[in-house]
């Protein structure tokens, strides 16, 4: 293809790729297949790659993100992010309403708003195009997260019509709606990864990441709530609103002109009831009053505008009796008290067991077997007591008596000074860990072995197997023996075992349940070691010097391959023939032109992400390091590289290239 259509092609595959999001994310209505989607954007990403000089930031091809690690900067706001005022009654906002219409001197237009329980955001769009994000921070200055908010596929970052002010702020809410969250703990929990309370938490946390391709993968939406700049087009605030809606924001459909106080208390009184029909959490309802004169006329206290109050919710909350306390063992022999509970509805669900969370709660609380207890939703998936109704403690109750040892194994269960949790420290012989860890081995991200956990827990019982690298030695007569197994289950079951056999080293990694090793860190070992020998040979300082891997994880690493329980799965493994070193780097090769070098790469770069030029070396034979020494072959420097390692390749007269320079050795 000549140049001009190339040009030709990817602004057409923009185009289309944008209008696609827009079916998708917007609209709920997608109108092709995530197939056809997918290579539509790989066309792009690779005619975008022959003409480096037509990049964008912009173009649908970016919102993957990447994952250089990045200080955020701090950014003043042009107007600053105050709060709400917050009322919890109607009386209390009848009294609102009088007092604004004591200033006014007449009756009030209102705008009724959903308030979404997430994380403020001010994005700035100038000639169309998103410029910059930043978060509320101290409401004066905010840190630039534009990075990260260009990820979320809701957001436009060119803007298609004709009447967009120049210049302008659009603010809103990030949220994480609530099917996106519990997918997202579900599979960090399959991790062993710690789990977000609520989905405020897990859009805040996530916002705040230092590295935007793991953004690109949460699902996050944004729904806006208010414009600033001197030439909107209207001078109320709904209007504005509807127009930013026309020009492919996020606005919500609910948002409604109320005409006085009684049509706002209606308003909220419905969305009251109807809240949990909503995808995403609401913790109250915003009041504003419409006209932009009227908001100027009424002004600013010291923190927040006298033109606009929130109505907050009462937490959701039922109560019921406790009838028992169970003690769950997790993977990680982690103890957690669960209340099982007389069923009660609660914000639109049957609720029968409630977290305790650990000892100290319990103690707090002075919860008793027999107790009507209060429970609570906010926001959280699981839902929990907060209170004791003590006028109903039935007589001769006593104080729940927390356990001393393991429900599964006996073993007597130890606290770490300043940790709230209990566990059952029988690593290798409870079998309830044992289990965990054999189903976190064969879960999809790790092994992917078609096996269900129940099955893991029958072949466990039955003594098939005691770890994770006896699958490999599971022969069809002991499956048959077994009730579950036919002759095709237990064919297909062995089927599934020998192909993980060919798994990428960093699945298996991942597999062996090495605490704090999730998914992206076992492919920055499997990449930086390139063998599980290398891996379990390498020392404290050989594992921190590899980017993202700090003193906890390599502890945890040397720790996990002193024990010979773990050695002794590794030699299983060994000698079954799973994949425990890898020959070619992860990828297909493409070429062996760099054979035999070692790479350096530092920086940002204009046209490669840090990790598709990390992928390109490895693809064409090179190996790259995370530190310059004296086996480095070349230093890949892209706009700000690292002061230190610059000065260390000079030092040690290491030939410093350009990505040009690069692309043309490949
Ligand atoms: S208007 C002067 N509208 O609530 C502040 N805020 O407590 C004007 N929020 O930080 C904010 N939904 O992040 C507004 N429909 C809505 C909102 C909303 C959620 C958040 C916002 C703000 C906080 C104020």
């Amino acid at each position: 293809m000549d140049k001009e259509k190339t040009l030709q092609r990817i602004v057409f595959l923009r185009e289309e790729l944008e209008k696609h999001n827009h079916f998708y994310y917007m609209l709920n209505q997608p109108q092709i297949s995530d197939y056809e989607y997918d290579k539509m954007m790989n066309e792009l990403i690779l005619l975008e790659s022959e003409v480096p000089d037509f990049f964008d930031i912009n173009s649908p091809s970016q919102r993957v993100g990447s994952d250089l690690n990045a200080e955020f900067r701090q950014v003043s706001h042009r107007y600053p992010m105050l709060s709400l005022g917050n009322t919890y009654s109607e009386e209390e906002l009848r009294e609102y309403d009088k007092r604004v219409k004591k200033i006014i001197g007449s009756d009030l237009e209102y705008v009724c708003e959903l308030k979404y329980d997430g994380t403020a955001i001010s994005i700035l769009y100038i000639n169309g195009e998103l410029t910059q994000a930043v978060t509320r921070g101290d409401g004066e200055k905010g840190d630039d997260v534009t990075a990260n908010v260009r990820t979320i596929r809701s957001i436009p970052l060119k803007l298609k019509t004709t009447g967009v002010p120049e210049e302008f702020e659009i603010r809103g809410e990030i949220i994480l709606p609530r099917e996106g969250f519990m997918k997202m703990n579900r599979e960090r929990e399959e991790r062993g990864e710690f789990l977000f309370a609520n989905p405020r938490n897990a859009a805040a946390g996530t916002l705040k990441l230092q590295n935007s391709s793991l953004v690109s993968k949460r699902p996050l939406d944004c729904m806006f709530y208010s414009l600033h700049g001197r030439n909107l087009p209207y001078r109320t605030h709904f209007d504005n609103l509807m127009a930013a809606g026309s020009w492919g924001f996020k606005v919500s459909e609910h948002i409604t002109r109320c005409n006085g106080i009684e049509e706002v208390l209606g308003f909220i009184r419905r969305w009251n009831e109807q809240r949990n029909s909503l995808p995403f959490d609401i913790d109250g309802i915003v009041v504003k009053t419409d006209s932009y004169d009227i908001q100027e006329e009424l002004g600013f206290t010291a923190k927040s505008p006298r033109w606009a109050i929130s109505y907050k919710f009462q937490a959701e909350q039922a109560s019921t009796r406790l009838l028992s306390v169970d003690f769950q063992v997790g993977r990680t022999g982690a103890i957690t008290p669960v209340a099982n509970l007389e069923p009660v509805l609660l914000a639109g669900t049957t609720v029968k067991r409630a977290s305790l969370h650990n000892a100290e709660q319990i103690q707090m609380l002075d919860v008793r077997l027999g107790d009507t207890v209060f429970v609570e939703k906010g926001g959280e998936i699981i839902p929990k007591i907060t209170g004791v109704d003590l006028n109903r403690r039935p007589a001769g109750s006593a104080p729940l008596i927390y356990i001393n040892n393991c429900p599964d194994c006996g073993a007597e269960l130890f606290k770490d000074e300043g940790e709230a949790k209990h566990y059952c420290p029988n690593e290798f012989g409870c079998p309830t860990q044992l289990k965990g860890r054999i189903e976190h081995f064969v879960s999809r991200k790790a092994m992917d072995i078609a096996m269900a956990e129940a099955t893991a827990d029958l072949l466990y019982t039955n003594g098939l197997i005691k770890d994770a690298g006896d699958l490999y030695f599971l022969q069809k007569e002991d499956l048959l023996r077994l009730e579950r197994f036919a002759e095709k289950s237990a064919e297909n079951l062995l089927a599934s075992i020998e192909d993980s056999k060919n798994n990428p080293l960093s699945r298996v990694i991942f597999a062996l349940g090495i605490r704090f090793v999730g998914e992206t860190v076992a492919k920055r070992l499997s990449r930086e070691f390139g063998s599980i020998e290398e891996l379990a040979a390498a020392g404290f300082d050989k594992l921190v010097s590899v980017d993202e891997i700090g003193g906890k994880i390599a502890a945890s690493i040397i720790q996990f391959f002193q024990q010979g329980f773990n050695i002794e799965v590794v030699r299983k493994l060994s000698i079954a023939g799973v994949r425990l070193k890898e020959e070619k780097p992860e990828g297909a090769m493409t070429s062996g032109k760099l054979n035999g070098l070692t790479f350096v790469v530092s920086g940002v770069f204009p046209n490669f992400s840090r990790d598709e030029l990390i992928n390109t070396i490895e693809k064409n034979g090179g190996r790259v390091a995370s530190s310059v020494s004296s086996g480095t072959s070349y230093v890949v420097a892209g706009e700000n590289m690292g002061p230190a390692k610059l000065e260390k390749a000079n030092k040690l007269g290491i030939p410093i290239i350009s990505e040009e320079d690069f692309v043309k050795m490949i």
